[in-house]
């Protein structure tokens, strides 16, 4: 929990201050109006023994407070990542291993630096840890009171709820497979609707997907015994004439690969197949906490994508929703299926100004930008520059991929009108799926985000993130729907 305070008071058993470089060499401290800890600051400097270099840590004790001296370097030199990192490594570092009330002052009030202090902190020490009996929040972090000097309690007050909408995607993505199914969504999302005013739910289960023609859709979920879904909620926060924005998440609760098997070493983290429409279900979150003036839809697609007697198979050709046959090239890409219902569906019944989907689509993504970005990929200059100025501001990472006429070539099929694979060998996988989704949003702008790759850490973790879900997309279109 984080609480907020309009001005220091230097009052709880633990303080941190963070210290910028060239602030510490000149003296120049207007956030420490405290005598006796300026004085030992004075003692500090004059002794050299702290520099505040980036992620120089000090420890310094009076009879009643323990004081942690944060340094964050030359300003100059200072990133929303390197902030953000130096945040979490504070509060997971073993001077805080007891505190439990803790004021921290920022070096100073600039939103971008409150917003990075806020982040680190609630994104930073995050932990999955619902399945351990031993060392579970092992670092006593979860209980403990953060009093932030913040002179915006507004932003304040937004940036917690953001990283909160941020850490409940996190949770849904690193659950069980069979605990956070197509269900469970449905219920976590009405949950969240629940004496809400401004908004609408619909809901296509297995029967309203077939009597629409969601075929792809279903086809994907056919080896599976729970249900697929496709979840649309509609917000309005602005008057009956403005166009929906649509943001449409790839929810594989599970992906197998299909009869196309994935190996081992490739379908150990599956669960994080449903990481586009947990996004999605984080961005609702905040945007019903935020509640700016637009109006957007929200929609899951969700599917297993399981293997057995009845599921579909390569070489099969279904009709899609908008009249379009698919060959099946490959069971394993079948997030591409059900997002390419998903978004026909809704531009026939909503005709949104523009679409935004979210997925966990390729290993192609990965192989190409890592785990740092987020492929985006649109038919939209000013769309796609809007959207990589919130991935900047956010520090939710994107980096533009290409689209061009030409690559359509590539997902031709000779039985059908198209087919769910690309070139051999996966050259450009990134850029064929997207392609392969660009053909079914017709004249819509649109905008895709391939987070295979970001959306979630194995391993120790990297940046600010630690193992698991990352929660990536939640904080970029937060401040996309926000700002447009
Ligand atoms: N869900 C995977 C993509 C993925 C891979 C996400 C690694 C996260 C980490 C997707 O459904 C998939 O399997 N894509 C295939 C497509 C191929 C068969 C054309 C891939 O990328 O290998
Ligand atoms: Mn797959
Ligand atoms: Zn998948």
């Amino acid at each position: 929990m984080i609480q907020f305070r309009s001005a220091a008071k230097f009052d709880k058993p633990f303080l941190v201050v963070f210290m910028e470089k060239s602030q510490w060499k000149a003296k120049d401290w207007p956030h420490i109006k405290n005598a006796p800890v300026h004085k030992l600051l004075e003692d500090l400097r004059g002794s050299g023994h702290f520099a505040a270099e980036s992620a120089e840590i000090f420890p310094l004790a009076t009879v009643r407070q323990a004081i942690i001296l944060v340094g964050v370097g030359e300003k100059k030199d200072l990133t929303p990542t390197s902030l953000r990192k130096i945040v979490r490594g504070v509060f997971l570092s073993s001077y805080l291993k007891s505190a439990q009330a803790i004021e921290v002052v920022p070096f100073e009030q600039k939103d971008s630096v409150v917003q990075g202090i806020i982040d680190g902190y609630l994104i930073g020490t995050y932990v999955w840890d619902k399945y351990r009996t031993v060392g579970k929040a092992a670092n006593g972090i979860k209980n403990r009171e953060i009093h932030l000097v913040c002179l915006q309690k507004k932003l304040y007050e937004e940036q917690s709820a953001i990283c909160n909408g941020v850490n409940f995607a996190r949770d849904l993505i690193n659950d069980n497979a069979d605990e956070v199914t197509s269900t469970r969504i449905e219920k976590v999302i009405l949950d969240l609707l629940k004496g809400q005013q401004d908004v609408k739910v619909e809901i296509l289960n297995q029967k309203e997907l077939k009597k629409q023609g969601l075929n792809l859709h279903l086809a994907v979920n056919q080896g599976s015994d729970k249900e697929p879904k496709l979840i649309i909620v509609k917000y309005r926060g602005a008057g009956k004439k403005d166009a929906y924005t649509a943001l449409i998440g790839k929810g594989m609760t599970f992906d197998t690969g299909g009869l196309n098997l994935k190996p081992t070493g490739s379908i150990e983290n599956m669960r994080l197949d449903m990481s586009g429409a947990a996004a999605v279900v984080g961005t609702l979150k905040n945007i019903l906490a935020l509640k700016p003036k637009k109006n957007i839809i929200f929609a899951c697609a969700l599917a297993e994508n399981a293997i057995g007697s009845r599921a579909y198979k390569p070489g099969d050709v279904f009709k899609s929703l908008n009249g379009k046959t698919v060959e099946i090239g490959n069971t394993d890409a079948e997030g591409r299926l059900v997002l390419a219902d998903a978004i026909s569906y809704i531009v026939k019944n909503y005709q949104p100004k523009q679409i935004i989907d979210i997925a966990t689509l390729t290993g192609a993504c990965l192989i190409a930008l890592g785990y740092d970005y987020s492929g985006l990929v649109s038919n939209d200059d000013v769309l796609a520059r809007k959207l990589l100025q919130a991935a900047n501001t956010t520090d939710d990472r994107a980096w533009r991929l290409p689209s061009y006429p030409e690559i359509s070539e590539y997902i031709k099929s000779e039985i059908a009108d198209i087919r769910n694979t690309g070139l051999p060998k996966g050259a450009a996988g990134a850029l064929t799926a997207a392609e392969f989704l660009r053909q079914f949003v017709e004249d819509t702008k649109w905008a895709h985000l391939d987070i295979a790759g970001s959306s979630f850490c194995d391993g120790k973790g990297r940046f600010y993130y630690g193992h698991g879900a990352t929660g990536a997309g939640v904080r970029l279109l937060t401040e996309f729907l926000r700002n447009q």
